[in-house]
């Protein structure tokens, strides 16, 4: 008698043969496919598995985990809008011990690169738990959630150059192997940076590559109480709506560090509103080399499948032998 479930046996024989055409390179990390599922979206690391083989997948970029356990905020807290879903989660998670204890162990038997996602308030939570991953063979790749608020500025580290610099500069000490990209917010609210100098600053003080971008802060009101639908107040927008804006700071950060020679090359990660192949095919002409999809993965679970052999398809029919070579290639 057969040891998997009929359910199990269909997964097992949906895993796609290698897609030649659609292999990425990150930082030195190779991707069997540039598809990923963003953070927050897929779990803590396997709870999609139950819908297709993650052998299909890129990479998982794991729930990001704070130093203590987070209930997050209080219900309500994910709302639909016409043009995606608001969330205010607010980073619910197991805390560093729970993903130690648990989920670890698990990472190497996952068939995809597991990327593990870190937030924090203090540049210590952020190296403690950076030390943590870093320990864990199976992760090569890491992502700083920057959209956390700093305990002493009370502005989100991503928002302020002198906080990010120092806080990149010290996670990138405490890794030894492990590729680290800082993932920052699509607005830069309270500083006049722009994300192209935060994103430099992000590379210069350490880190490998840049995901553009985490949601945009937004808010729905119930206009029969007049209240706030998230108990939070406001949250974070993402799905379709977003996806213009974030194809346009990826392009903006890749034109800005393929002129400079101190830059060129840094891999970009993009994540906002994919909901169909060309969506990412766009992400890949404005420069990313691989594409994240969240709240995608909420209205059709197999969402990334649809988007990996839609990508694989127009490489062909585009001419070319892989998907690198189209990585920033948008006509202007
Ligand atoms: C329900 C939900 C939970 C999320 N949780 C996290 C998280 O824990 N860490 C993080 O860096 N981003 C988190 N995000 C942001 C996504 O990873 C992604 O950057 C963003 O949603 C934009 O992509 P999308 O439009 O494809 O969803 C979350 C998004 C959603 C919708």
């Amino acid at each position: 008698m057969s040891m998997h479930s009929a359910a199990q046996e269909f997964l097992l024989q949906s895993i796609m043969p290698p897609l030649p055409r659609l292999t990425t390179n990150l930082a030195g990390v190779e991707l069997r496919t540039p598809v990923v599922l963003a953070a927050g979206t897929a779990g803590m690391l396997d709870e999609m598995a139950d819908v297709m083989s993650l052998a299909n997948l890129g990479a998982v970029v794991a729930k990001s985990v704070t130093r203590e356990p987070r209930e997050g905020n209080a219900f309500p807290r994910i709302t639909f809008t016409r043009g995606g879903m608001l969330n205010a989660i607010g980073l619910a998670n197991p805390g560093l011990d729970a993903f130690v204890r648990d989920t670890a162990p698990k990472i190497a038997s996952v068939p995809t690169t597991v990327i593990g996602s870190i937030a924090g308030d203090s540049i210590e939570d952020y190296v403690a738990i950076a030390q943590a991953m870093d320990a864990i063979e199976a992760v090569e790749l890491v992502e700083l959630n920057v959209s956390c608020p700093n305990v002493h500025s009370g502005l989100e580290f991503g928002a302020d150059p002198v906080a990010l610099a120092e806080l990149v500069g010290a996670v990138a000490e405490s890794l030894n192997s492990t590729k680290l990209f800082i993932k920052l917010s699509p607005i830069t609210v309270g500083t006049p940076n722009t994300i192209v100098d935060l994103a430099g600053v992000a590379v210069d003080s350490g880190g490998n590559g840049i995901t553009l971008t985490n949601t945009v802060p937004a808010m729905g009101i119930d206009v029969h109480t007049r209240k706030p639908i998230l108990s939070n107040t406001t949250g974070g927008l993402s799905g379709p709506a977003i996806h213009p804006i974030v194809v346009r700071l990826v392009h903006l950060v890749y034109s800005q560090f393929a002129h400079d020679p101190t830059h060129a090359g840094i891999p970009i990660m993009a994540a906002g509103g994919v909901t169909r192949w060309e969506d990412a095919a766009e992400f890949i002409l404005a420069g990313a080399s691989a594409v994240q999809i969240g709240a995608g993965n909420f209205a059709d679970p197999r969402l990334s499948l649809k988007v990996t052999k839609g990508l694989d398809k127009w490489v062909g029919r585009m001419g070319y032998t892989n998907i690198s070579e189209l990585v920033g290639t948008v006509i202007v």
